[in-house]
This record gives C-alpha cells, structure tokens and sequence, in this order.
C-alpha cells in the first residue's frame, strides 16, 4: 500500500513525524515536501532533529502570493500523484500545502486523508480557515482532536469517514518528555515569557505589529521572542529597528526541541501561533493567545489560555493567574498517529 503525504510549512513536518513512525513497516509513504518553508531553519533542521527520512520530492515553490504559491504548487503535486499512482494522499493541518494537495487528489479521485480536521476559527478572512473547510469537505476520512471538531463537521453536513483519534501533536510531545529529549535544550535564560507572533493580522500592519511589540516591551519580565521569518521581513519594511526594545530579546526561529525547551522553562507564552496553544497546554504553562478566536477552545477552560486582541494591558495580569489543573487527557493520550494508519489501512482495503 502507497500513501503521498504533502507537507510543507514548519508545523506539518512536525505533525509528520509521528505518522511517518506509525506508518514503518505497514504502509509505503512518499512524502512531498512543497518547499513553501524553505530556510534552514523553517525546514531542514525538523528533518534533522527528528531523524524523519529525506522527502521523496521537494518542489521549492517557496514564497508567493496565496494564489501563485498554491497553484505552484498544485501543478507539481499533480504530476508527482500521476506518476507514483498511490493508493491515497494524507495532508495536515490548514496551510496552502494542505489545499493544494487536497484539490489535486480531490480531482484526481484519489482517496484524501485529513489530519487535524474539523477545526474552526469562524473567520473567513484567515488563509487558513478557507484551507481547512475546504479540505474538510473534500476529504473521504477526517481525523478530528476533539469533540468539538466532531461537532464542527456535524454542523457543516459532514459525518461519515470522522474519527476521533486525538491529536497527532500530542504524541510527539509525549515522545519528547516521556524520552526526556529536552534535556540537554534547556535554555541559560531564566525567570522570562517566550513570545512567537507571525499571523497577518498581527504584523500585516505597521501599528498593529507596533502594537504588539511596545506591548511586550512593558511586560514585568523579560520576553524572549523567537522571530518568524515574515515577522522579520515585515517589521523591517516598516523601519522597526528590533534593538530598540530592550525588553525583548529576539532569537531567530527555534528547532523543534528548543522550541519546547524554552516554552518549558518560561513563565507563560503570548503567541498567535495555533499548535502552541496546545503545546503550552501539555507542558502546563499559561498562554496568552493574541486573537479574537482559537480553534483550540478546549484550553480556554479554566485559564489555561486567554484570548487578548484589541485591548492587550492585561497581559501582565493575565500571565499571573494559573489555572487550579491542566486535563492531561485534552486531544487524545499521544497515540493518535497508529490509529489513523489503522484506519487508512482498513479503508483502503
Ligand atoms: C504558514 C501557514 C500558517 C502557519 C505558518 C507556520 C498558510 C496560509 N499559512 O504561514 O498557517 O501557522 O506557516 O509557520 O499556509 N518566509 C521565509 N522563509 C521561510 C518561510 C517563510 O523567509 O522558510 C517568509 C517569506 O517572506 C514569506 C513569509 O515568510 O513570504 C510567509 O510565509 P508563508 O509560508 O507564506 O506563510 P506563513 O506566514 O509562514
């Protein structure tokens, strides 16, 4: 049995990890790796660090226009699945490499496979939200976290091929701890909040990325921000020089265990980042989330994480309150990845 896996910006070679390990010995994976994330480290350094296999196809369609860095995208991908002839195609999550690769199988009738499904944000105007409903609605199976994705889906018409298995995040995160691979991570810094801000409504603006930036710059701690690429590129456009915020200490963008390691070792994270809010869920640290929304509802409850947009003076006060407990059983126990291959398998026979 064949599978194409698409993956192609950061968070997606994270998610394939632990698919690519559930798949050894049961299923052939091609992966197709679009080059939308191209840096070092945006992208080599998770294939290092994780020991993942070499992609079977880079594309390097790199950055672009939504619809040049999509339909780039779906050119290629579209050959590769009519050469290799798999027996279906596996995408993550909601970024262009999802769509592109979904609309090609989709149109091809090849069976489609969708990680992470069934999450919503009710913005339109997020890239992402578009990806997702879309993908969801073309998918033959829909591999949801949570109940609320079950019931997302359900409002929307789609109920067959869903099921339930958890995050696939999550199993990763329980392979680091549970393996104790942070360890030799561990960042010098002490006593800080880790910040990661990238989403277009945050820095697609001068004076909202102004915003943000003077906003951290008050915080009764130090902020170590680890720095996107596009956040880099835009605030530079825009003439902000980052060494004027003395409170803010910015590092380029982390691997994947330093990542971990500093949201590990820090008092809270402020992030716009939507696989964050989860990781810092399971690491029991506070979140705050600079959106009006998250698919990620579940870890609002209890003050896990908050919600600050328009008004951003809480912050300080926010990161004070913890909450009384975490769930350790929020998305699933961290064993999400065989039971999708389990069920991929079953379906295609
Ligand atoms: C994409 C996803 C987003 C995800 C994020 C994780 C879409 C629509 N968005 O957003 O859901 O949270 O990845 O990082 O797919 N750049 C570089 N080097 C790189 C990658 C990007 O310099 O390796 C810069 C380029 O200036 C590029 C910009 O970042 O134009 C944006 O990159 P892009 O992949 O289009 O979207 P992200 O904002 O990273």
């Amino acid at each position: 049995m064949k599978i194409v896996a698409i993956i192609g910006a950061r968070p997606q070679f994270i998610k394939h990890f632990p698919f690519e390990l559930a798949c050894k010995g049961k299923v052939d994976l091609i992966t197709v790796h679009t080059g939308q994330h191209y840096d070092e480290n945006m992208s080599e350094i998770f294939f290092t660090q994780l020991n993942m296999s070499p992609p079977s196809f880079t594309l390097h369609v790199g950055s672009g226009s939504h619809g040049e860095q999509t339909g780039k995208m779906m050119i290629e991908i579209e050959k590769i699945i009519e050469d290799t002839k798999p027996d279906g195609v596996v995408v993550y999550g909601d970024t262009n490499s999802t769509l592109a690769g979904a609309l090609v199988a989709s149109k091809l009738h090849i069976p489609l496979f969708h990680i992470e499904a069934g999450l919503r944000s009710f913005n339109k105007k997020m890239p992402e939200e578009v990806n997702r409903v879309l993908t969801d609605h073309i998918s033959d199976l829909l591999f949801v976290p949570s109940g609320i994705a079950v019931q997302n889906l359900k409002d929307e018409g789609v109920e067959q091929g869903v099921y339930e298995v958890g995050d696939i995040m999550k199993d990763l995160v329980q392979y680091v701890t549970g393996n104790d691979l942070l360890r030799d991570h561990s960042p010098k810094e002490k006593n800080f909040y880790y910040a990661t801000i990238h989403r277009p409504y945050n820095t697609d603006d001068k004076e909202r990325l102004t915003y943000v930036l003077e906003t951290l710059e008050q915080l009764d701690k130090k902020v170590i921000f680890s720095l996107h690429p596009r956040t880099k590129n835009l605030a530079s456009s825009y003439g902000l020089n980052l060494k004027d915020y003395m409170n803010i200490c910015f590092i380029e963008p982390q691997s994947y265990f330093s990542n971990l390691a500093y949201l590990q070792n820090s008092e809270g994270l402020i992030t716009d980042s939507g696989g964050m809010q989860k990781e810092a869920y399971w690491l029991k640290r506070k979140c705050i989330t600079i959106r009006k929304e998250t698919e990620w509802k579940e870890t609002l409850v209890d003050h896990a994480n908050i919600l600050l947009f328009q008004d951003l003076s809480k912050i300080n006060d926010e990161l004070e309150k913890q909450p009384h407990s975490y769930n350790i059983n929020l998305y699933g126990q961290g064993s999400s990845a065989s039971k999708m291959v389990d069920k991929i398998i079953q379906f295609i026979n």
